[in-house]
């Protein structure tokens, strides 16, 4: 997509939007091999060849938005004390510092979301941007009906009343079951939490879906970038609307028919 080149050259980090003018105008870029010193000419940063004093704008600097399906066994923060892998050890290839927005449980695994781009972290973290995080939990032995209830219609934790959430079973065996938890709260080990206040023991925990973003064409330990559509999507999207995915592939792979149960109590 074509912008104004002083943009291109400020997200670069090679100036401010005013100082990256005041290099346009002394003459100083080039654009695919032909100088630009005027303000308004435009570029595609992904398909042009714009350099400055001759030395090339490369991507670093640009805001970069991937999706990692994590795998369990790997912390979402940037460092571990114990030394234990981190997220962005998963990252070859990108020369950006990215960080993830959110966490997910050093045994969760899972769609996580990283970037560079800081106000968008802060907005998609922010307690308003209610956008739905589909989880499917395998938990040991049979969910009853009315533990299926109590998860949708909330919870109390030692930090307040979940907000309701959309849950069924996708899925039984004769030891585990995986039920789909559709929250739009962020807190501290939520899932688990909820789960262990209604009496069920998690064995398996994954995040399957984050707003309208799913994990296909992904494996585990891969990642894709985000485009911007998808990126400004995102953000926009305060909540999908969407309930429970239909469980496709891996776990959770015969939905036996059962209806989401949908929160009784407030909406
Ligand atoms: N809920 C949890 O309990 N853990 C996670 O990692 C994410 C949600």
């Amino acid at each position: 997509m074509e912008e104004r080149l002083q943009k291109i050259l400020s997200r670069a980090g090679i100036a401010s939007r005013r100082g990256a003018e005041e290099i346009i105008l002394a003459g100083r870029v080039a654009v695919n091999g032909i100088v630009i010193d005027e303000l308004g000419a435009k570029a595609d940063p992904d398909r042009d060849r714009i350099a400055v004093d001759g030395r090339e704008v490369g991507q670093t600097g640009d805001r970069i938005y991937l999706v990692l399906y994590k795998p369990a066994g790997y912390m979402t923060t940037l460092k571990d004390p114990q030394g234990r892998p981190l997220v962005t050890d998963l990252l070859k290839g990108v020369r950006e510092r990215v960080y993830p927005v959110g966490r997910l449980d050093y045994n969760t695994e899972g769609l996580l979301l990283l970037t560079n781009d800081g106000e968008w972290a802060n907005a998609m973290a922010h307690p308003r941007h209610e956008v739905d995080k589909e989880y499917h939990v395998r938990v040991r032995g049979k969910v009853s009906a009315q533990q299926l209830d109590q998860l949708a219609a909330g919870v109390m934790l030692d930090d307040g009343e979940t907000a309701p959430a959309t849950v069924a079973v996708v899925r039984e065996s004769e030891n585990n079951t995986w039920v789909s938890i559709t929250i739009h709260e962020g807190r501290y080990r939520q899932v688990r939490r909820m789960c262990e206040a209604v009496g069920l023991t998690v064995v398996r925990l994954k995040r399957v879906r984050y707003g309208f973003l799913g994990l296909k064409g992904l494996r585990t330990g891969e990642y894709r970038f985000l485009t911007a559509e998808e990126a400004a999507r995102l953000r926009r999207s305060g909540s999908s609307g969407k309930g429970p995915s239909k469980p496709r592939g891996g776990p959770g792979d015969t939905n036996q028919g059962k209806k989401p149960v949908r929160p009784k109590a407030r909406r």
